[in-house]
């Protein structure tokens, strides 16, 4: 028999380190940050002090470092409902139990503009992830006590923000509505004709593509949950554009950590 050096059902690496983020318990704070793209943890740690790499694998790269003297991680989850799953359990490994996630939407009303801030308290679970753990019909919401600390961290620095019911969906062309070629030629089935117009009926403010799988995985692993989310796509008007709106949302989603920190403190 060969000797057993690592568990098929489990897999560390490294010795302590979770699979895929290479982390050792210690590695990270109990509060984390969740950009979807590795350079942003280093765009959130811009306000930090004591900044430093922790790790970087794939998709997965982490900084941790203080914000106003509280110990905080970025993590970055790559794109969709696989890779957040991974991130949101791996982390919840660690003794992680709240994660706010920093990312980019396309909003699907007039209320919101490009820049703006959606901070979602529940979404539609398109994600092809969440289904794996949990019957559809099971609710993706977020953590009010996160919801509002995002709320009161947007109030204090004076950044335009409102609540959305989100859409989160793993595709970024057709299962957003978005024809495979500009002249309209290609795969273009009728459904995806309607999927915003539906959306807008139903009163969902956004999409995007990973919110619900990680309200939901982040649920049932016992974490507190909740998202930010700048607006980069503007489907009504068919605008892209970030104005300022990703850099907000980092500070926002710091900011309500802080919060929340305190809050936990005061019990
Ligand atoms: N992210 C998405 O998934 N869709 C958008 O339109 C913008 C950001």
């Amino acid at each position: 028999m060969p000797e057993i050096i690592n568990r098929a059902s489990a897999p560390k690496s490294g010795g302590d380190c979770v699979y895929h983020l290479q982390l050792k318990p210690g590695d990270v704070p109990r509060y984390v940050i969740l950009p979807g793209a590795p350079e942003r943890t280093l765009i959130i740690a811009e306000n930090w002090e004591d900044v430093r790499e922790v790790a970087s694998c794939r998709e997965f790269k982490t900084v941790s470092g203080a914000y106003k003297g509280m110990r905080l991680a970025a993590t970055s989850t790559g794109i969709g409902g696989p890779s957040s799953e991974i991130c949101i359990h791996e982390l919840n490994v660690l003794g992680v139990h709240t994660c706010i996630r920093v990312g980019t939407t396309g909003c699907i009303v007039p209320q919101f503009d490009l820049g703006d801030l959606i901070i979602p308290v529940a979404c539609v679970r398109h994600d092809g992830t969440s289904i794996t753990y949990v019957e559809p019909e099971f609710p993706a919401f977020a953590d009010t006590r996160v919801v509002m600390a995002l709320m009161q961290a947007c109030e204090t620095l004076g950044f335009r923000y409102g609540l959305g019911l989100c859409y989160t969906v793993g595709s970024f062309y057709i299962g957003q509505g978005r024809p495979l070629n500009e002249d309209g030629s290609g795969y273009w089935p009728s459904f995806a004709e309607r999927i915003i117009p539906d959306l807008q009926q139903a009163r969902v403010t956004n999409i995007e593509m990973e919110t619900s799988a990680q309200f939901v995985v982040g649920y049932l692993h016992g974490m507190r949950m909740g998202a930010v989310l700048s607006v980069i796509a503007n489907r009504v008007l068919d605008r892209w554009g970030d104005n300022g709106g990703e850099e907000r949302a980092c500070l926002a989603a710091c900011e309500a950590m802080k919060i929340l920190a305190q809050q936990d403190e005061r019990g």
